[in-house]
């Protein structure tokens, strides 16, 4: 297992595995009530620069829930407001705390931290990857379909952090993945040709939201305009129109298709109302697998020299 969670490409398979394996089973001791304390003495601290509902509240109960302690650090009260390096930042903080999340906008930043850090780092999102949601949708993937082999995984929408983890863990997993973005707003070019090259997934691009939903047993869709995005949200709202997520295309895809959405959802822009609350939606278990997959993950990371 790696010493960090950055962004999948550097994961193994066998490391997607464990994860999933170690979320399923935390997740029923959980429902039967039993008491972990696998982390008990150890401090995850939070760096957030961006907000967070999810993501956040579900790695501070994940840590609760294993017995130890999260630590939300609000980066605007710390020296890094000051200009602070963040490698001493890094430094510093490893000498505290057992592991660090970080949401933030610079996926550079966040790899300076984790070069200088000596305790693991979690990528809790960028601009650039969400990598700890996509394995709490794989695992949901899993739950619903019975594994993640021989399906179309369709995402719509724009080419963004949620969608390059995709393509990343498409490329390490061996998925079928087609991606239906606009013109203009597909995925990071480097990021798909190298996971293309690199791992067996069959990772396509299409322009046409019909041929991307086309017999899709999975469909995902995302916000058309990210954290850090907000002036562009008039703009997307009219080049993305006709990738909305709505019961037309809903019809053209399996039968059992299974729709997600990571959240928060922007009802009538990405997604119908209709879609989301419909029976076909998995959104309310993806969000709760994230706190099941966050314990193994942390479970894994802070107790990985024990051997666990
Ligand atoms: N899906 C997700 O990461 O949600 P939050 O932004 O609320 O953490
Ligand atoms: N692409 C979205 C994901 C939110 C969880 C964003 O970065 O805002």
């Amino acid at each position: 297992m790696k010493k960090n969670i950055i962004k999948l490409i550097d994961l193994e398979k066998a490391d997607f595995e464990k994860i999933f394996k170690e979320a399923s089973i935390l997740k029923g001791r959980h429902k039967k009530g039993i008491i972990e304390k696998t982390l008990t003495g150890k401090t995850l601290g939070l760096i957030f620069d961006k907000p967070s509902t999810r993501t956040r509240i579900s790695f501070e109960t994940a840590m609760v829930q294993l017995g130890g302690v999260p630590l939300f650090i609000n980066s605007a009260e710390t020296q890094m407001v000051r200009n602070e390096p963040i490698r001493d930042m890094a430094r510093v903080l490893s000498r505290y705390l057992d592991c660090i999340a970080i949401r933030t906008f610079s996926q550079d930043l966040l790899e300076e931290m984790a070069r200088f850090s000596s305790i693991p780092i979690i990528n809790a999102l960028t601009d650039l990857y969400h990598p700890c949601q996509v394995l709490s949708d794989i695992l949901t993937i899993i739950e619903h379909k019975g594994n993640y082999e021989n399906l179309k995984i369709t995402w719509l929408g724009d080419g963004n952090n949620v969608a390059h983890s995709w393509i990343e863990a498409a490329s390490v997993l061996g998925l079928n993945l087609v991606l239906g973005c606009p013109n203009g707003f597909q995925p990071n070019q480097n990021i798909l040709s190298q996971s293309q090259k690199k791992g067996t997934g069959k990772i396509t691009v299409t322009s046409d939201p019909k041929e991307a939903v086309s017999g899709a047993d999975v469909i995902y869709t995302d916000v058309w305009a990210s954290m850090g995005q907000e002036n562009e949200h008039n703009l997307r709202k009219q080049v993305f129109t006709s990738f909305q997520v709505n019961s037309n295309l809903v019809d053209m895809a399996s039968k059992d298709v299974i729709i997600m959405h990571c959240l928060p959802a922007h009802r009538g822009e990405e997604i119908t109302d209709e879609v989301l609350e419909s029976s076909k939606s998995v959104v309310w278990d993806q969000a709760e697998n994230k706190m099941h997959v966050h314990k193994a993950i942390l479970n894994m990371l802070i107790n990985q020299d024990k051997g666990k």
